[in-house]
């Protein structure tokens, strides 16, 4: 019997018990700290002038990180000039360090910058993209991840990271769902919440804490059709009851910062939008930090048709935005506004304060030079540790979508394997989307990863097999930067031709194929989400072969994966595993991990059935089986996805029985709890999530046909039994009504407890008020 190891994650919960802890401060140590930056700020706000208060709401970017047309010139002279508060895509201690001694020994006041960077899934060790972070359910896994990507961000001279980025998306088209949490306003709450403690530690004054920036403010993620940048439109029930939740979630945790979207909320644009970023921002909220915005978003709410840019500029500030990304629009007109009374100079401190603040809080003023330790950038980045962090957490996140006749986990001595596919020996797409400091030169790939386990003891007969895509526009359009997809110098017939004489020779062929690194993240919306067209064509080829195909999935998005689904005998979703993808693939494939990740978004079917996702509404014509006119369905699909949210296998096998409820009446605020028995029947140790989710099938407005409400990941040996228990109060049974007022309404509720979203046991309870 194989020995799995599966005693990894309790690193993670001695990791997770260092960072959980908040910080245990009086409210009077609050206070006195509150008054103490107060004075300060105050202090040094006397002493500055109009255009230097100006001048700290404009945030340049560096030049390392550029998503939009515009980019900022002669940075140096601006910071000694003091009209620069931020500088954002500049790491390394020796860059930042000219900076920030241009603005503490060259402008007037001496006011530090902040310095912020997209680290959205690790700095420079790179870990899952984190949509597959999400997929480990893992809260202890993931503040550890975030945490060490603020190690080496400080260590690299950095104290901002625009993250997490928690907008809900139910569309697989939008190329921005491989960076958030999936679909669920619960599990995605859990997370930014885990993220901002993993980021901003116990105080933002520690050496290696980042300040968390919450993006993007707000629903950023149901953008129509998918389409990268578009319109977003839905009423204030589904916004507080699904979209708002995990935003409120990272406030709670303390996120020091906000950045507000794209998009429109409610027909105005987030960015100038009163409404979200003050009436709900601050005062539903109380958020008490700053809030940016996105890039150049501030000057395309022109396009969006609300005024010149000296208007929109004046709108934003009044709406409550206080950094202006790369666009300048403050620092070009907000002195013009100022003289012709379109905003007020009450306006411009608030705005002003905010930032300092930040900078406050960050510790700067004390040490403006507190993340720049040319010897902590030497020491603490890609060390072996966060390397196998990166590995462990690579491995939690991959989900087993099917595993037929257990043909995993392969066998490491003994046989053949045919490796093939466009992403087999490929390092550049092992990092997903959103790696500005992640060098794919120094990731380990699929084939090399293979290697270091099983050595000789299996053949590999390795093929490329095809190319990413044959498609040439496509191909362009993928390629934003140098080198990220080409044509292989063999034709496609020929490289197929290989793939067929390695599997020929081989016992079992490992496909590994799907999405490059540019198909998803931002910018990256598609509209046919299959595997493209080459590699599916080489999976054909290999299938009439009649060998057992492993694939190996790269996506930064659901996939279309009924083809695959019906002819392949095994496939791991890997996402896009990080810096040590190889290792963390060849440690599940060979079974020294059995895969514990389930699916955190809905795979459809079709993009015909987009938006598809678990949390839906029952409609007055709900179909659930027999004949199918006149019910809410389609009449050349089914409604049900190929893989529902929450669903992910495991090399074992778990069971649920015996549900029981400690009540099936209760009155008021008592406590409810629900017992599963959980057995693990199959050959190997394995760790499983249970999931609690709830029906509300009577109220004012019409509910979910359940929600997710808990979960709890369990490891269980073979055949070993346990009794998981959830304990339910009225808190969870909580909603917002057409009024949003957020309240529980009394009646009937259905416990549901199971592996899956689709696949649970239900009990009926009565709840009277
Ligand atoms: C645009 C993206 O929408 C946002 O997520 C990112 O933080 C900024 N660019 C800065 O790179």
């Amino acid at each position: 019997m194989k020995k799995y190891f599966t005693q990894k994650p309790i690193v993670y919960i001695s990791a997770a018990i260092l960072f959980c802890f908040p910080l245990s401060k009086s409210v009077a140590q609050d206070k006195t700290e509150t008054a103490k930056m107060n004075a300060f700020v105050n202090g040094l706000m006397k002493k500055m002038t109009v255009d230097e208060k100006i001048g700290q709401l404009n945030l340049v970017t560096g030049g390392m990180a550029i998503t939009g047309s515009v980019t900022n010139n002669g940075i140096g002279d601006g910071v000694k000039k003091g009209s620069i508060g931020g500088i954002f895509g500049l790491y390394g201690t020796e860059s930042v360090r000219k900076m920030q001694e241009a603005a503490v020994k060259g402008s007037r006041l001496h006011i530090p910058l902040i310095f912020g960077l997209d680290v959205i899934h690790g700095h420079r060790t790179i870990f899952p993209i984190p949509l597959g972070m999400s997929a480990t359910w893992d809260l202890g896994i993931i503040e550890h991840a975030a945490h060490i990507a603020a190690k080496e961000a400080t260590a690299e001279g950095l104290n901002w990271v625009f993250s997490p980025m928690v907008d809900i998306a139910r569309d697989a088209r939008w190329g921005r769902i491989s960076e958030g949490s999936g679909e669920d306003p619960y599990l995605g709450g859990k997370v930014a919440a885990a993220m901002v403690r993993g980021y901003q530690g116990t105080s933002l004054k520690n050496a290696d804490a980042v300040m968390a920036c919450v993006k993007h403010f707000a629903l950023y993620g149901a953008a129509e059709a998918g389409r990268e940048y578009n319109t977003v439109d839905m009423s204030k029930v589904a916004m507080y009851n699904y979209y708002l939740p995990p935003y409120k979630a990272a406030l709670d945790a303390g996120a020091g910062s906000f950045m507000s979207s794209f998009n429109v909320v409610d027909g105005v644009p987030a960015t100038t939008n009163k409404w979200l970023l003050t009436d709900l921002l601050r005062k539903q909220w109380g958020f008490k930090g700053f809030v940016v915005s996105d890039y150049t978003s501030l000057n395309e709410t022109v396009d969006h048709g609300m005024g010149n840019l000296q208007t929109v500029s004046a709108l934003a500030l009044k709406a409550g935005l206080d950094m202006d990304m790369v666009g300048e629009g403050f620092l070009k007109t907000l002195k013009t506004s100022l003289q012709q009374g379109k905003v007020t100079q009450a306006d411009i401190d608030l705005a002003c304060r905010r930032v300092l603040e930040a900078k406050y809080k960050l510790g700067l003023f004390d040490n403006p030079y507190k993340s720049l330790d040319p010897q902590r950038e030497k020491t603490e980045i890609m060390t072996d540790a966060n390397r196998k962090s990166a590995r462990v957490t690579a491995e939690h996140s991959f989900v087993l979508l099917k595993n037929a006749n257990q043909i995993l986990p392969l066998k490491k001595s003994g046989g053949s394997i045919a490796l093939v596919g466009p992403l087999a020996d490929n390092k550049r797409d092992m990092l997903g989307t959103w790696v500005i400091g992640g060098e794919w030169e120094k990731s380990i790939s699929v084939i090399e990863g293979i290697k270091h386990i099983v050595g000789d003891n299996v053949k590999i007969n390795y093929a490329k097999g095809s190319n990413i895509t044959d498609d040439t526009a496509f191909m362009k359009r993928l390629n934003f930067g140098p080198g990220m997809v080409s044509l292989d110098k063999q034709s496609p017939a020929d490289m197929i031709e290989d793939a067929v004489k390695a599997a020929k020779k081989s016992d079992i062929i490992v496909a590994v194929v799907g999405e490059s690194q540019s198909m998803s993240g931002e910018s990256s919306s598609r509209s046919d989400i299959s595997i493209p067209e080459s590699q599916q064509l080489m999976l054909k080829a290999l299938a009439k072969l009649g060998k057992p195909i492993v694939i190996v999935l790269f996506n930064g998005r659901p996939l279309t994966l009924t083809w695959e689904n019906e002819n392949a005998a095994a496939i791991l979703d890997v996402w896009a595993p990080g810096t040590e993808a190889g290792n963390a693939i060849a440690e599940v494939l060979f079974g020294n991990y059995n895969p514990s990740g389930k699916l955190t978004t809905t795979f459809p079917r079709s993009v015909g059935q987009i938006p598809l996702y678990y949390n839906h509404l029952n409609t007055g014509r709900p179909y659930s089986s027999g004949p199918t006119k006149f019910k809410s369905n389609y009449l050349d699909i089914s409604n049900d996805p190929l893989y529902p949210f929450g669903y992910g296998l495991s090399y074992s096998s778990f069971s649920y029985s015996n549900l029981k409820l400690s009540k099936t009446k209760l009155k008021g605020n008592e406590t409810l709890t629900a017992t599963v028995t959980v057995t693990n029947n199959g050959p190997y140790t394995g760790e499983e999530v249970v999931q609690l989710y709830i029906g509300d099938p009577a109220a004012s407005i019409s509910r979910p046909v359940k929600e997710l409400k808990d979960f709890k990941k369990v490891n269980l040996q073979i055949g070993e039994k346990m009794d998981v228990t959830f304990n339910i109060t009225p808190k969870q049974l909580k909603f917002y009504n057409s009024q949003l007022k957020y309240d529980w309404e009394p009646g009937e509720f259905i416990i549901q407890v199971g592996t899956n979203s689709a696949d649970t046991k239900a009990a009926r309870v009565q709840w009277v008020k």
